[in-house]
């Protein structure tokens, strides 16, 4: 069996998790981490065996070590640059969400992945609640028509974030590095899960808020309306300031049947297609991965997109989510930007292709 060699470049707190994630796939081990403050990549390096090298920059990882695949878990602003030296050097990628916090240099990017592909190079963007059982049988549900025709979705994120963690890291709550706030942090998960079950949006109108922290740049409460291609409607809801953090929930309704999301698992299901079907007929995942025993639970959605990764390199296929899935992602979360910023709708697609690139956002607050 052949071992593919992982440097992880950002040793913080999700860095470590894909440590633990790499250390349970049978055919990845961690060779070599990087991290701008030395001290953290030692410190992660000092809890794995065997223990990789450390390093302060990739180029140095690169010119000392065999490296397969490169992680990225730097502050999203960073993630690019290195995805581009990732690529020039020969490895493959999995970079961590967002695909970057600058939609320009994103969509450039794609087209340097894209034309990577031809040299046998696989990119991925980290969405691991797309590998979810329960998320998986949904899509599959609608790309079987089991749903009809899907009119409309509501989408709901009241997490939890105190001040504390804002003030944790100075990349928090700043456009240039984190991209934005509940949304384009901690709602991107929904953003691709939307994307993925609904398709291309069409028309966006949004409105953003500083409700609930401080010295921040950014929103820590979203929500929009989202018109799709196909004509669906679809509500759309970030915070981090509702406390203590409720599930999040992504309910699809369609004119044969209705599905809810809560958290990882299938809530609800229902299809006039066949009656009898129910949520725990569609999700009974095998516990290939250990998820019942894992008391660290949420490192079983890395492994499962390390999964993927692993079969797109080995069988030269296009993996799971593709970095034309990050950039999607990223310029719904930019639209909704856009559109609070100018207090309009704006169009996906022209955001997508740059129409608004030169918008600066800006976020209001509770009293407009
Ligand atoms: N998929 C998920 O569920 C998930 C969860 C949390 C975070 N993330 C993403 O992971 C990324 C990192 O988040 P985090 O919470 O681990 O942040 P963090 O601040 O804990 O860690 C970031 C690390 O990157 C290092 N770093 C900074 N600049 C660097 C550079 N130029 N080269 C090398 N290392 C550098 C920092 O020193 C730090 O150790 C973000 O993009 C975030 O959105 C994803």
């Amino acid at each position: 069996m052949t071992v593919l060699n992982v440097a992880i470049v950002g040793s913080g707190i999700i860095g470590a998790h894909h440590a633990k994630a790499i250390a349970r796939h049978p055919k990845l081990q961690v060779t070599a981490l990087v991290d701008a403050r030395i001290e953290a990549a030692e410190a992660l390096a000092a809890t794995l065996d065997p223990r990789p090298s450390v390093h302060l920059t990739l180029t140095e990882a690169f010119a000392q070590a065999t490296i397969h695949i490169v992680a990225i878990c730097t502050p999203s602003g960073l993630h690019i640059a290195a995805a581009e030296e990732t690529l020039a050097a020969g490895a493959h990628l999995l970079i961590e969400k967002p695909l970057d916090t600058d939609l320009a240099k994103a969509r450039a990017f794609a087209t340097v992945a894209e034309a990577a592909t031809g040299r046998g190079l696989v990119s991925s963007v980290v969405s691991q609640h797309r590998f979810d059982p329960a998320t998986v049988a949904v899509r599959r549900a609608v790309q079987d028509n089991r749903l009809g025709r899907v009119t409309s979705a509501v989408v709901s994120m009241p997490w939890w974030r105190d001040q504390a963690y804002y003030d944790s890291a100075d990349w928090r709550g700043t456009w240039a590095f984190d991209g934005g706030g509940a949304l384009a942090n901690q709602g991107i998960h929904l953003v691709d899960q939307m994307l993925a079950l609904l398709g291309r949006p069409a028309e966006v109108y949004a409105r953003t808020a500083l409700a609930s922290h401080e010295r921040i740049e950014v929103e820590d409460v979203a929500a929009a309306t989202i018109q799709f291609e196909s004509g669906a409607l679809a509500v759309l809801h970030a915070t981090t300031g509702a406390r203590p953090g409720l599930p999040v929930r992504l309910a699809l309704y369609g004119t044969e049947g209705s599905a809810v999301l809560q958290d990882d698992q299938l809530e609800y299901f229902h299809t006039t297609t066949d009656p009898g079907l129910r949520a725990a007929d569609l999700v009974s995942p095998p516990d290939v991965y250990g998820a019942a025993k894992d008391p660290d639970g949420w490192v079983t959605g890395h492994v499962r997109q390390y999964d993927d990764l692993v079969d797109a390199i080995e069988h030269a296929r296009a993996p799971g989510v593709q970095v034309r899935h990050g950039l999607e992602a990223l310029a719904l979360v930019r639209s909704v930007y856009v559109s609070a910023s100018l207090g309009r709708a704006v169009s996906f697609t022209e955001v997508l292709d740059g129409a608004f690139d030169d918008v600066q956002p800006r976020t209001q607050g509770v009293t407009p």
